[in-house]
């Protein structure tokens, strides 16, 4: 098991994971300050001047948290994200400490990001991608499994991360349906270093997701979710309810669209809109009743991971030698 060293000053072993169209500035500038690791899509910004603008924001607003966490970045490693040259140079030279790539793992992105120290994360939903990943040298595996919001895997997490862990050494991260501090410690009990969050995040006051969204969230479960590719291309998790609202749910065509990242730039691809109203969670999202402030999340979460990591010993005890 490894956390970086680049990590030392967390106050929780969790990633808020970088979700498009909900990440902004704010709500990793809170997270980090809450000693937890925030992270954004560059393309969340329309251009790379605005990728830049959100940068420099984030970085003065840490600038005077000394205990501050790490910030991260989500980066689309794929032919069709034109700006990919662009926002990897404002990456070095802002010297981003975590990038974490998507789709592709590429060994000049990690040689790059590793030229100033900084740690690439790459996100995977099976073991092909894993070992791929692992040979171009990435610090860090992040396994996505089953139920995860955005485009989730089909694994168990049980399955993903003990067959990852035979191969790598590095840094491994689980995501999927991950929302409370009890959830974080099964993550490390699993054989995570570290746990990645996105769906509970939405429902944050930091968060730049609609509140009909954020109602919606708290109104649906586990069973709500629906696990399609004809908003993408590529598999992902939605809310039955927006799905229905689209007429997607009737539609059986197997899918309306190949994945194009390009398209998704700008905000004005139909893969951006797509995304502003048919909205993606996972299937955690059963447990979220409320959208609290950042750092009172953070807050009852290091409760319950407290609380959690000691009963697990004292519940266990009389089966331990
Ligand atoms: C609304 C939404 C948008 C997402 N957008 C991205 C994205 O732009 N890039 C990315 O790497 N992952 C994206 N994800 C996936 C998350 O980074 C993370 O893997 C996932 O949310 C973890 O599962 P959980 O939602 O069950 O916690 C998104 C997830 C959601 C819910």
């Amino acid at each position: 098991m490894s956390i970086p060293e680049q990590f030392s000053n967390l106050r929780l072993p969790l990633v808020a994971a970088p979700m498009f169209l909900v990440s902004g500035p704010e709500l990793v500038i809170e997270t980090c300050k809450s000693g937890v690791v925030g992270t954004f899509p560059a393309l969340n910004e329309r251009t790379s001047e605005g990728f830049e603008n959100w940068l420099n924001q984030i970085e003065s607003a840490l600038a005077g948290s000394a205990d501050a966490a790490p910030f991260g970045v989500n980066l689309i490693v794929h032919k069709t994200n034109p700006r990919l040259k662009d926002d990897l140079e404002l990456i070095v030279k802002h010297k981003v400490p975590l990038v974490i790539t998507s789709l592709g793992a590429a060994r000049d992105v990690v040689d790059a990001v590793h030229s100033y120290g900084g740690l690439v994360f790459h996100d995977v939903t099976n073991i092909r991608h894993a070992r791929k990943a692992a040979e171009a040298g990435v610090d860090g595996l992040i396994a996505v499994c089953a139920g995860a919001g955005g485009h989730a895997g089909t694994l168990s997490p049980f399955a993903l991360i003990n067959e990852i862990r035979q191969f790598f050494n590095g840094t491994l991260l689980l995501a999927g349906c991950i929302s409370s501090g009890r959830d974080i410690a099964t993550a490390r009990m699993l054989g995570a270093d570290l746990a990645y969050a996105g769906t509970r995040f939405i429902n944050t006051r930091e968060s730049r997701a609609d509140d009909a969204y954020k109602a919606m969230i708290q109104a649906c479960g586990a069973g709500d979710i629906v696990y399609t590719p004809k908003v993408s291309g590529i598999p992902a998790n939605f809310l039955q309810p927006s799905l229905a609202r689209a007429g997607l749910l009737d539609d059986d065509s197997p899918s309306r669209h190949k994945a194009d990242v390009g398209a998704e730039l700008a905000g004005a691809g139909e893969e951006a809109k797509a995304w502003k109203t048919i909205w993606s969670a996972g299937q955690g999202v059963g447990s979220i009743k409320d959208q609290p402030p950042v750092s009172e999340l953070i807050t009852r979460m290091r409760r319950e991971f407290n609380d959690a990591s000691n009963g697990f010993n004292r519940d266990n005890s009389r089966f331990m030698e």
